[in-house]
């Protein structure tokens, strides 16, 4: 049975100024400002996942974050064609090997996020032939990570861990990507078989029937039946994690562009409503949905940005007759102004101040961190020219 969305708010039907190329263009210089200040602490190391005290620290091979430093690179090569920024993302390259070779933080659906913004692109937009067979390997990684008989990849540990056996994340939507680039890569259709069913699962167990989501969710590995829904990152199992719910819209709105399943934008436009129709006053989400302006809860600037980035990929898919366009257009040039004027560069590192990386555990809470920096870039960019996403 197909849900109707939610109604969307009428604030997002009254018209909205355009985001005009020189507002993008401003709004990006400002962008490459910042990063051409981070770059020189960062040619041989990356930004770790967030901004503790206005700084981020240089690490290497600690998170599932280092390839959102290339994924800026990339991004800021495409931009301005400087070979400045892909001389220091193709040197990091070694690090990606090296994470391959000596199995470092590797036990991780999070490979998509990893190579797709290192390797993939490397590939991609230069012909870097060892930078194809590094992420073919950690494709080939991430693929192992998919249980036939529950349909999911597992999202994190050890495959043999029977705690973390069966369990998909939202997340993931994101990371699936990587599965389907290598089986065009390789005519292998194994991995894109894992890809697509694991998307299917998603959609019918991460997503509750009002279309908000669940963060993570079990499945018996022995006999594949559903088992529960809980969090991870969000306020309770029950609520709906803001940074879950972007990474649902961007994923289902991709995993078409990979499937041609008309059921997936549809899902997408479904958290779309729910997501737009809990933004605060000035349009960029609390950490979790739950949250109301009377909670005084954080925000979270990532997930605002990972949405935005969603949003722009649903409106590539809907038809140009889609009654609701000029509203989503509205609802991306509303999130994505606020963002820029109220959240944008913070005094030392960073492009958006006010992310939550993981709030129960008291991690990167009211900082900038490196996916949000990325997503808002990749935003920009996205909105002001043609432009082939990363995770595609
Ligand atoms: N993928 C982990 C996070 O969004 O924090």
């Amino acid at each position: 049975m197909t849900i109707a969305p939610e109604m969307l708010d009428a604030r997002y039907s009254a018209p909205q100024p355009d985001l005009s190329q020189s507002w993008l263009r401003e709004a990006i210089a400002g962008v490459l400002t910042q990063l051409d200040t981070m770059l020189p602490r960062f040619t041989t190391t990356f930004p770790a996942a967030s901004a503790s005290a206005g700084r981020y620290p240089a690490v290497e091979k600690v998170d599932w974050t280092e390839g959102f430093w290339t994924g800026m690179l990339w991004l800021a090569w495409e931009v301005t064609g400087d070979d400045k920024y892909r001389a220091v993302a193709e040197g990091l390259l070694d690090s990606f090997e090296e994470r391959l070779d000596k199995q470092i933080k590797v036990d991780t659906h999070d490979l998509g996020f990893l190579y797709l913004l290192s390797c993939v692109n490397a590939w991609k937009l230069t012909g870097n032939i060892r930078a194809r067979d590094l992420a073919l390997r950690a494709a080939e990684l991430l693929y192992r990570r998919f249980n036939a008989t529950a349909g999911v990849i597992q999202a994190w540990g050890d495959l043999n861990d029977p705690a973390r056996q069966g369990r998909m994340i939202i997340d993931c939507n994101l990371n699936v990507p990587l599965l389907f680039w290598a089986a065009d890569e390789t005519g292998n259709s194994a991995y894109r078989e894992a890809a697509v069913r694991h998307l299917s699962q998603a959609a019918r167990y991460l997503v509750r029937e009002d279309a908000s989501t669940f963060h993570t969710f079990y499945m018996d590995i022995h006999n594949g039946q559903p088992l529960r829904g809980d969090t991870h990152q969000g306020f309770s199992d029950s609520s709906c994690w803001a940074r879950g719910q972007a990474w649902g819209i961007y994923g289902f709105a991709l995993g078409f562009h990979h499937t041609g399943d008309t059921t997936q934008p549809e899902l997408a436009r479904r958290l779309t409503h729910y997501f737009l129709n809990r933004l605060p006053e000035d349009y960029v989400c609390y950490w979790d949905l739950v949250f109301t302006a009377r909670d005084n809860a954080c925000r979270d600037t990532s997930a605002a940005a990972i949405a935005v980035c969603g949003l722009a990929e649903l409106l590539k898919i809907l038809p140009l007759t889609d009654p609701l366009r000029p509203a989503y257009v509205n609802a991306i040039a509303l999130i994505i102004r606020n963002l820029s004027t109220h959240y944008f560069a913070p005094p030392q590192d960073g492009l958006l101040r006010e992310g939550v990386y993981n709030f129960g555990r008291n991690m990167g809470i009211n900082e900038p961190n490196l996916w949000g920096d990325y997503f808002y870039f990749e935003a920009l960019v996205r909105l002001s020219r043609v432009w082939t996403p990363y995770f595609c």
